[in-house]
């Protein structure tokens, strides 16, 4: 052992050389040309059953999946709630009743928002639904239902362009996320409450802030690319004794399977009036 060791490097140089390779026996790091053809060939035939295998098995369980549907699911999840006008810092509307009140920029998000709800473009995409029931014949899981902004009433930007936003009573729009082939349960609807009760009101659009079934099951963008959304806006209206921080809180009402019980699921928003004297 410290024999070895005590060899120089030059001593050892040769042996190297002989090892990497040897003309004598014509060995390239102590293997023949043929003794590693035959490993090389082992192992392309091994690597290639493996990659046959995955792809096959990959194949076989492609076959069993709809494009549609996801094929696994312990359960159908709530849909959370999104709401539009959004501000970077979710919603938290920030309000002056003077006559410069920045409003438009909200009521550019609802334009833009509500743009898809066009009336035209709902009569020209989509088709009209029986309200009430579910859309489960092969027909009607091709073609989506019309919404049409119109329905949104005060809120629907055609005739106050401001949605509310210029005298202090201002819309929001609630919707739920889309989730392939949920049904509601229930007469599902969207019901908001304030912290304060005093002096708010709620309207909602369409009445009672009703979630009509019509507009499920969703079955997925490849079959129902126009699919809209359905939605419930309302308005907040605060008598002029209230100008104060408003918080307030929507979820989703009369649907069994569509209970939000999970506190982080449910929608927190905030209206904040300041009183008008400029930035
Ligand atoms: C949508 O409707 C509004 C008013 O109803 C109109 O001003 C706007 O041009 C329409 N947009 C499209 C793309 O049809
Ligand atoms: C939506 O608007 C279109 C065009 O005005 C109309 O034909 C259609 O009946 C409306 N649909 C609903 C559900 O109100
Ligand atoms: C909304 O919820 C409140 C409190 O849970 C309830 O008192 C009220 O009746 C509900 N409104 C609607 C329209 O469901």
């Amino acid at each position: 052992m410290a024999k070895e060791e005590s060899k120089t490097f030059g001593q050892t140089l040769p042996d190297w050389k002989q090892f990497i390779y040897n003309p004598r026996s014509g060995e390239v790091l102590g293997r023949t040309a043929k003794s590693w053809a035959l490993i090389l060939l082992f192992y392309l035939v091994f690597y290639g059953f493996l990659a046959g295998l995955f792809t096959f098995t990959m194949w076989v369980m492609l076959q069993t999946l709809d494009d549609n549907f996801p094929k696994y699911r312990d359960r159908v999840p709530s849909p959370g709630l999104m709401i539009s006008p959004k501000s970077d810092s979710g919603l938290d509307i920030v309000f002056r009743t003077s006559v410069s009140s920045p409003y438009d920029k909200y009521s550019k998000a609802l334009d833009s928002f509500l743009q898809p709800y066009n009336d035209s473009i709902q009569g020209a995409k989509n088709v009209l639904c029986t309200p009430g029931l579910y859309r489960e014949d092969d027909e009607s899981k091709k073609k989506a239902c019309q919404f049409n902004r119109t329905m949104l009433g005060q809120c629907s930007g055609t005739e106050d362009t401001s949605y509310g936003y210029s005298n202090g009573t201002p819309c929001v729009i609630v919707k739920m996320n889309r989730i392939i082939g949920l049904k509601p349960e229930g007469n599902p609807s969207i019901n908001c409450t304030s912290k304060k009760d005093n002096g708010v009101q709620l309207l909602y659009f369409p009445d009672y802030g009703k979630i009509d079934l019509m507009y499920f099951p969703y079955y997925g963008k490849k079959v129902q690319a126009t699919y809209v959304q359905p939605l419930v806006a309302v308005k907040i209206i605060i008598s002029s004794a209230t100008k104060e921080e408003i918080q307030f809180e929507c979820k989703i009402h009369g649907s069994r399977n569509l209970k939000i019980d999970d506190d982080r699921d449910k929608f927190l928003g905030r209206v904040t009036w300041m009183e008008g004297k400029g930035e």
